[in-house]
Parts: structure tokens; sequence; C-alpha cells
């Protein structure tokens, strides 16, 4: 089965209307509705001006140009003097020049600063209402977000395939959440998205349960690249009365191409994580927390800046926000070069489905009811045809070809093709072809023969403490016999698909132990959390004699 990506575009309820920004600019590549084609240009034009400047980077080039002599941190105080040759050397005396403290007069101290100019410059990009920089990537958001999220109640509705950093938020906050699952690909262990069905009837039946949740938290784009209804979702979200966050920190690029998703903060979204390190062109461990505008805003606004307070550094990199402020202005005016990536990514796309050896997984997308649109900037690769694993194939690609993939599964292999960035599709191919007919893959094949087959995911255990009681309390370490029935103190996730199966608090069941044990037994899965490689113990919750 095969839908074009563009043809699946054309069909998401999410990308139907025309989108404006917060300065009630078109997006790129649409035009407002009831505007002259002209209006739409100059509009465009106007846009593309505004952000063809980066302030806060530009700041830091003026406070460079004074030659200061600096008496304060850091120590090495931006020149390459005494112990900082070496660095120097390494990394240049301009890194070392770049790399001065938080407020400083012409910087970041003012009231309306170069930093606070960019930052809205941001929040413009990505059609938000207000933006927050950080430096600590999305996890530093998605922990920030969860502490914010706690200020407007106790319980709070999560994906179960959430990513660790927002667990560790959830834990931290002193949050209860309950838990609507994501779709799963099974044959090639691949977790996706929600439905604003599947969201409906978990708020329904969190508030039947006297749990109504004070917020709701999914991810989108996944790995994978498949992208859920953020629309759709933040509709049912607000129609329980709570705010919708979403971790898109897979899509910082979104909304900066026609072809491309749109911005969430642009679909009604309350809070959007977003790691613009990842494929957006900033410095890795950058990243953004979008506002909204939506009914929620004002509320979460002053909760998410004293949240932000907690999770921030006092010593913010000036580095790595120039990177985020550069990057912002390239995604805006780059569009033609997005555009080449796009064109670079269904190349690859095309060559590969003319391999029978290989399937591109996002052709059959289609088949999950939660996927509405598709990155096009992710090209995930089932090489399951060539007996091989991903994970051998992911591996051999970089030791034969120094060719790196953003990641392995079982079955696939996943490229991500960073906004404005145009690796050689057949080169790509050829190393493809010549690692799954080398040698070492016969040798490979005849070592491994036989498929793996996991067994049905179990349903998560009764919870009988909070996560953070269960996280928290006094624990011991057990035998996996003598684990069924206690309480986990840990999080455990078998790979595939990586969605929670034992979280803080929850009790431990015979079914969750057979099947995290299988999955550690197969030659290509592992459980992430576990204490050891066979998950042989656990460590459990106490319990008084
Ligand atoms: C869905 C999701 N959210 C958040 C993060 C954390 O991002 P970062 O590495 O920027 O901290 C990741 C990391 O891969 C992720 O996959």
């Amino acid at each position: 089965m095969f839908i074009a990506d563009s043809a699946r575009r054309d069909a998401a309820p999410a990308a139907a209307d025309p989108q404006t920004t917060a300065a009630g600019v078109p997006a790129p590549g649409e035009t407002a509705p009831g505007e002259t084609t002209a209006g739409a240009a100059a509009q465009r034009a106007e846009r593309l001006r505004r952000h063809a400047v980066t302030p806060y980077a530009d700041a830091l080039d003026r406070y460079i140009a004074r030659n200061p002599t600096q008496l304060m941190v850091p120590g090495h105080g931006g020149s390459d003097l005494g112990l900082s040759a070496r660095l120097s050397e390494y990394l240049g005396e301009r890194a070392l020049q770049l790399d001065v403290p938080m407020l400083l007069e012409g910087i970041d101290l003012e009231a309306h600063s170069a930093l606070d100019d960019a930052l809205e410059l941001a929040a413009d990009a990505w059609g938000a209402k207000r933006t927050w920089f950080l430096t600590n990537g999305a996890s530093q958001a998605n922990r920030t977000a969860a502490i914010a999220a706690r200020g407007l109640g106790e319980h709070l509705l999560a994906q179960r395939s959430a990513h660790s950093s927002f667990s560790d938020g959830v834990l931290l906050a002193g949050i209860t959440p309950s838990y609507v699952f994501p779709a799963v690909d099974t044959a090639n262990g691949m977790a996706h998205g929600v439905s604003p069905e599947a969201l409906d009837a978990a708020l329904t039946l969190a508030e039947q349960e006297g749990r109504a949740a004070a917020a709701v938290y999914i991810i989108s784009p996944s790995y994978f690249g498949s992208v859920s209804d953020v629309r759709g979702l933040a509709d049912v979200a607000h129609a329980h009365g709570a705010p919708l966050i979403v971790d898109g920190a897979w899509g910082p690029h979104f909304g900066f191409h026609p072809e491309l998703p749109e911005s969430p903060a642009r679909l009604g979204v309350d809070l959007v994580i977003s790691s613009t390190h990842k494929l957006a062109g900033s410095l890795t461990q950058t990243a953004m927390l979008h506002l909204g505008h939506g009914p929620f805003a004002d509320r979460l606004e002053a909760l998410v800046e004293r949240a932000f307070g907690m999770t921030a550094s006092t010593s913010t990199s000036a580095i790595m926000r120039a990177s985020l402020d550069i990057a912002r202005s390239a995604l805006v005016t780059g569009e033609a070069a997005i555009g080449r990536s796009v064109e670079t990514a269904q190349r690859l796309r095309e060559v590969l489905r003319a391999d029978p050896r290989f399937d591109i997984v996002s052709d059959h997308f289609d088949a999950f009811p939660d996927i509405v649109d598709t990155d096009l900037l992710r090209v995930p690769i089932d090489v399951s045809a060539t007996g091989l694993s991903g994970h051998w194939v992911r591996n051999q690609l970089i030791t034969d070809h120094a060719l790196y993939f953003e990641m392995s599964t079982a079955t696939s292999i996943v490229a991500v093709i960073g906004a404005g960035k145009t690796p050689d599709a057949a080169e790509i191919h050829r190393a493809l072809g010549a690692v799954v007919s080398s040698p070492a893959a016969d040798a490979e094949r005849a070592a491994t023969a036989g498929s793996v087959e996991f067994p049905p995911m179990p349903a998560p255990g009764a919870r009988r403490l909070s996560p953070r009681e269960g996280f928290f309390g006094e624990t011991e370490i057990v035998p996996a016999a003598e684990a069924i029935g206690r309480v986990s103190a840990d999080t455990l996730a078998a790979y595939p698909p990586g969605i929670p199966n034992v979280m803080p608090g929850e009790e431990i069941t015979a079914a969750a132990v057979e099947f995290l044990q299988a999955v550690a037994a197969s030659p290509t899965g592992y459980v992430r959390g576990a204490l050891d490689p066979r998950v042989a113990s656990f460590r459990v919750i106490r319990v008084e004699e």
C-alpha cells in the first residue's frame, strides 16, 4: 500500500485551513482568507525583512567589538591567554569571546533587551504568544511544562509513551497522571500517536473516575515522523476544560515550508515543547518552549515563567542562545533551502521504493487512524526484507561507510535530514545496498535466521502509590519471581516499542515480568530502566515485616 506523503497532507484536516502567525502574517505557502495575492506577497516580504535580523547574536558581536577586559566569569576571560591557550586553539578564540555571562548591558539586562527582541521574533516565527529559549534541551522544556501544568491541578492525562524527561517532571511536580495509549505498529515495533477520539474517551473515563485532567500531554511527531491531528486534540482537550501540551521535540522545523506540517502553536496547542537543535539548525542542547494563544495562555504564562526559573541555569550559555536566534532567522528566510531538503528526502524515498530490499515505513501510515500527516524530513526505512535487523544495518553503515542514521529498530533504520541539508540520496542507497549484500551480511543472516516474535504488550499493573511515592519510597532489590505483586520504584520500558510497561508506584504483574524478560532475551530488544540486561531483578518498595 502506498500513499504519497503529499496526498496524505491534502487529506489531513490539521492542515486544511490557512494559518496566520501571531502577527497576522500568512505562514509560508499560504494566503490568508480574503487576502489578495499581492497583499500576501507584501506581507511575506515584510515578514522576511523582519526576520532577516538576529538581535541577540548581533548584540554579542557588538560586545566583542569593544574588546572588553573581563574581570568576571567565565574564567577563560574570552581570550587565549594562560590556561585557555589549548581551549582557544581547539574551539577558536571567537568561541571564547562569544561565551559571555548573563545579565550584560546591551545584551540581556535592560527592560527591552536584545534577548527580548530575539524571543519576540521566535514567538512570531512559530506562531506563539510567547517563547522561552532553553539550553538544556527539550528535556528541560518537558520538565518545565510538567511543573507548570501542576499549577493547574494534580491530575493530568498523558500519552503513555512520554519521553523520560516528562515522566521526570511528573515526579518532580508531584503529578498523578492517567494515561492514554498511543497506536502501535506491532510489525515494526513503533509507537505512534493518539487520535482525538481516543483522547476524548480517555478524558471522559478519567472524569468518571474522579480524576478529571487539569492538562493533557501528547507527543507529535513520533520518532518515525507520524503526525497526530493536534488541532483536533486541542479541541477535545479544551472541550474537557484542559490545555493541550504537545511534545513537538521532533518537529521544530514545522511551519517553515508549505510541504511540512504546521507549527503546533498555530493549531490551537497551548504549550509546545520544541527541540530546536534536532532538525532546525541550532546547537545541540538548545530548545524552545512556545506558549499558544488559546484560552489557557494567561494562566500558563505565569506558571511557565515560574517553572522556567526552576529549571534554567543562572549561567545560561550565550553561544547557545545566539544559535537559537540565528536558527530562527535562517528558518524563516530559508524556505527555498528547506524545499531542497524536502526534495532530497523525497529522492531518497524514491530510490528506496524502487529497490525491493527496502520499504518506506511512512508509506503505510494510513493504517493508523491517529496519523494525519508526515514529517517529510524523516525517512524511516524498513530493512526486514533483507533478513537483517535495523540495528545491525545501522551499525554496519557506521563501520563501513561512516554513515550515521538517527536510530534503528528491529526492522528499520530512520534517517533524519536537517532543515536545509541535502545529503546525496544515490550515495546513501549505494551504501545501504553494499552493506546488505556484503559477506558480513551473509554471515549475520546465517547466524540470526528465524524471525523474532515479541509477545503482546500487557496492560500496566494497578497503581498502588503515586509516581512520586513510588520513586522516593524505601526500596529493595528482589529477584523477578518475588517482584510479582510488589510495587515498582522504577520505570521499565521494553524496546520495541518503548512504551513504559511499569512506572513508579505501579504493581508489577506476572504478565509484565514475562513480557519484559521475553523482549530482553530477544536479539534486538532491550529494556530501558532495567537493573540488569536480562531483567532478572526489580527495585521494589520495601514492605514492613
Ligand atoms: C519526544 C521527545 N521529547 C523530548 C526529548 C528530549 O530532547 P532533548 O534531547 O533536546 O533534551 C526527546 C529526545 O529525543 C524526545 O524524543
